[in-house]
């Protein structure tokens, strides 16, 4: 969603420079998915800024034909919810005093705004974070200091957000704070800077900190240099701990790829290796967790809470779970599980998933479950987010930044750590299952060899305005995966169903322009959904078939009518271990569909990395 940052730099560093520096650490932020951008410094006595509506290349020529200075400044990517996505409602928001970037949602600004009104404040956007700058300013015209006059305002608010400030009268001043939305601060010798994503500091900072809750960062310039002076919410001064940036450059590049989406895919075999390294060692039989602190025997049931593509890696854990753990095992989507005031289990472990760490529903949940004294444990890919820092365990996935929008090595990160915590639970030291699991990273090495195939195979569902993904057992919720994949990457309509489903309802849909698409490795419930598959077939759907050479074999034999059959063969797998190599295949089909339908692969319409508003 929005993005943020900030910089303020010392004399040495040239007044022309900071304006590019900003748009170019806003480039970096376009992966969390926007639609309009903007900078504001501090220059000659008065905030300077620019917006623009859209994508930031239209920022940038506007700053190309106006070029703005300044040596502090501010920069925001808006992805809309208060307002059109305009330029009048873009960020930074400003009046002549005060200029504010904000993530979040201040959910009671209406009346603020009204107050402020009523006071004769004039309000030239639809959103809620212009309540902000008049908040400030007004404090700053009864002559508290900016610090107090933040304070004050921080006070006022209701929500989740992160705020970064701009004062006209303290030109070599910039606060920062956070509550329920991450903030960064980073520096290096010339430069301070702060961030809602330490992405957008790669390269560029040595030591970073990460603001806890309620945290108001004063970023200054004095005579004797730069300085963060940090407060927490009782405005208390506070140490936090800073760390050195692990982030290497080579992670926010493209490479040699179209698309970061493309280089993540590929990306799997290595994430799988060293996911699964870290799991079983080079050699190992069996699952070693030494940094987990949980009593197997003592847990009664396992509440799986996540949102999207970690829900259904949730959903593959159930099976696996369930059926090969004999764990009892609830799937919940985190935005409604609060909602039914479920009953908590106290001998349960709650596991809430989530690639960003931030995403505001599973934050929800969790903190609920945690009110309630119940053990939480997290499986997050970024080792600073909320979620990782407010569960009582992490067990990190090892996918490195993720940049397309659309999730995809994230989500076979999130599936090996599945496997593992499932087989730690059933206090299982299955040698055969470590030698799959050390066979994955070749096996999805050989799906990713046949690009071609998906390349044709996917023009069926690129023509197509809507598309069927049909799936039984392990390989039901990567049926729902592919389709949310399909329609996130090529806005196609796509649903996934259980294989079973299809007769109540769904076969309603098939004629001869559907497509649907077939999971169906050779595994016990190949031959049900064979003849599902037949089914759709006798009515003329275009079907895709993605199965192994036996299950191909059985489709010689048995399917007469083959006019309207497409088949993929992927490698033989074990059945436990197939959702990795199916996923890969239907990542595939939907990254080619998008690209023969020429759509945004890498940041969707109207989607955002880390949906951080409810
Ligand atoms: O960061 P999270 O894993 O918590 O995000 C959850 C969903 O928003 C996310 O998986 C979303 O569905 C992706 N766009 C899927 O590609």
């Amino acid at each position: 969603m929005c993005g943020i940052l900030g910089i303020l730099s010392s004399q040495s560093v040239s007044e022309n420079l900071l304006p590019e520096k900003l748009l170019e650490g806003l480039s970096r932020l376009e992966y969390r998915g926007y639609d309009s951008a903007g900078i504001a410094t501090v220059h000659d006595s008065k905030i300077d800024r620019r917006r623009a509506a859209g994508k930031l290349k239209n920022l940038k020529a506007l700053v190309n034909d106006n070029p703005l200075k300044g040596t502090i400044g501010i920069g925001h990517t808006r992805w809309a919810t208060h307002g059109a996505a305009n330029i009048t409602n873009a960020h930074p928001h400003s009046s002549p005093d005060v200029a504010v970037v904000h993530n979040g949602i201040i959910e009671n600004f209406s009346v603020l705004k009204q107050s402020l009104q009523a006071k004769g404040v004039t309000f030239e956007s639809e959103t809620d974070t212009e309540v902000v700058v008049h908040l400030i300013a007004d404090f700053l015209k009864n002559k508290l200091s900016p610090l107090q006059a933040v304070q004050q305002t921080l006070q006022q608010l209701q929500g989740a957000f992160a705020l970064v400030i701009l004062f006209r009268d303290y030109p070599s001043l910039m606060i920062a704070t956070r509550r329920g939305s991450p903030l960064v601060v980073g520096c290096h010798q010339d430069e301070l800077f702060v961030a809602s994503d330490a992405l957008a500091l790669v390269g560029w900072v040595r030591q970073l900190c990460y603001l806890d809750e309620g945290d108001v960062a004063v970023l200054e310039k004095t005579e004797t240099g730069l300085s963060t002076h940090l407060y927490n919410s009782d405005a208390q001064p506070v140490e936090r701990i800073w760390r050195p940036s692990q982030l290497s450059a080579a992670a926010v590049t493209k490479a040699d790829y179209s698309h970061f989406m493309l280089k993540e895919i590929f990306e799997q075999p290595a994430v799988l290796s060293d996911s699964i390294q870290s799991l079983i060692g080079v050699e190992g039989t069996a699952i070693d967790l030494p940094d987990l602190k949980l009593d197997p025997g003592s847990i009664s049931q396992v509440f799986i809470i996540a949102c999207g593509t970690s829900y259904y890696a949730g959903l593959v854990a159930k099976y696996w779970f369930e059926k090969y753990f004999q764990v009892p095992t609830q799937v919940e989507i985190a935005s409604e599980f609060r909602y039914r005031q479920p009953c908590l289990d106290k001998k349960a472990l709650y596991l809430f998933l989530s690639q960003s760490g931030e995403t505001i529903d599973t934050l929800a949940a969790l903190s609920l479950v945690k009110q309630n004294n119940c053990k939480t444990l997290a499986i997050v890919n970024v080792p600073e987010s909320s979620i990782a820092r407010q569960s009582d365990q992490v067990f990190h996935t090892l996918a490195g930044p993720e940049i397309g929008v659309a999730s995809t090595k994230a989500f076979t990160a999130q599936l090996v750590n599945l496997l593992g915590l499932g087989l730690y639970l059933k206090g299982d030291h299955n040698q055969d299952l470590c030698q799959e699991l050390r066979l994955l990273p070749r096996l999805v090495s050989e799906v990713l060899n046949d690009q071609s195939t998906y390349q044709h195979v996917s023009l069926k569902l690129a023509q197509a305005q809507h598309a069927l993904y049909l799936g039984r057992g392990l390989q039901y919720p990567i049926a729902l995966e592919g389709a949310l994949k399909l329609k996130e990457l090529s806005y196609i309509h796509a649903e996934g169903y259980a294989a079973g489903e299809l007769k109540h309802g769904p076969i309603a849909l098939i004629d001869g322009q559907m497509p649907v698409v077939v999971l169906a490795p050779y595994d016990e419930w190949f031959e049900k959904t064979l003849s599902n598959m037949q089914e759709v077939l006798a009515r003329n759907a275009q079907v895709i078939i993605l199965t192994d050479e036996i299950g191909a074999e059985h489709v010689h034999r048995q399917v007469t009518n083959k006019s309207t059959l497409e088949m993929i063969v992927l490698p033989r797998v074990a059945s436990l271990t197939s959702p990795f190599v199916y996923t890969v295949a239907v990542q595939l089909l939907a990254y080619y569909a998008a690209l023969h339908k020429g759509t945004d692969i890498d940041q969707p319409r109207n989607l955002a990395k880390s949906v951080t508003v409810e």
